[in-house]
């Protein structure tokens, strides 16, 4: 079975999908960008839930429920610092994707939206950080076998276009 995945320019609270993805801290107790906003979104009970979790490393993935947003499910990733490049960065974010879909696979879950991980605060180069999100997916989501749909959730035109580029302009089958 193939998965598709795409690019599309939208507030990640927003989408009704099995699970959506939290570019979070090692805490996992909230913060600015998109962890802010599903914090924000999902309620209080998040942050109970996450509580309970004491923290992840970076480069892994917890599951936690969607509590108010309209996905059932969140999975939180942490995503690494951008330090230049010679850190450890690219396996990092690359553990951080798969990690996700591994997740996702064990929870059966089908439909899934990411946003793009360490490339706001944590300041992971677009172009680079895509590619590796791209690619990752890819592979990872034909290892698990039975996720539908990917989509990778975009804030701005610019990092939609980017997206879009690596998967051919609208969409692409994994
Ligand atoms: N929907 C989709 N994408 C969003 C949203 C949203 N509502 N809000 C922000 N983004 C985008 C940003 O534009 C960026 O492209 O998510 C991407 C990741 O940016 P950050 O949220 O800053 O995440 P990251 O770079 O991984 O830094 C993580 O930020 O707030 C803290 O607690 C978080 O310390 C952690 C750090």
């Amino acid at each position: 079975m193939t998965t598709l995945l795409r690019a599309l320019h939208a507030d990640i609270t927003t989408l009704a999908v099995d699970a959506i993805v939290n570019a979070a801290n090692s805490c996992l107790l909230g913060g600015g960008g998109v962890d802010g906003a599903i914090h924000r979104a999902a309620g209080r009970e998040l942050l109970h839930a996450c509580q309970a979790l004491r923290g992840c490393d970076t480069g892994d993935a917890k599951l936690t429920s969607g509590y108010q947003l309209p996905a059932s499910y969140i999975i939180h990733t942490v995503g690494p610092v951008w330090r230049g490049g010679a850190s450890g960065e690219a396996e990092l974010l690359a553990s951080c994707y798969r990690r996700t879909i591994e997740i996702a696979a064990a929870q059966k879950l089908r439909t899934l939206a990411i946003p793009s991980i360490s490339t706001g605060v944590y300041g992971y180069p677009i172009e680079q950080a895509a590619s590796i999100a791209v690619a990752t997916v890819r592979a990872s989501t034909k290892a698990v076998g039975g996720i539908d749909e990917v989509s990778f959730c975009c804030f701005s035109d610019g990092d939609l276009r980017v997206y879009q580029n690596l998967l051919g302009n609208t969409a692409s089958q994994a």
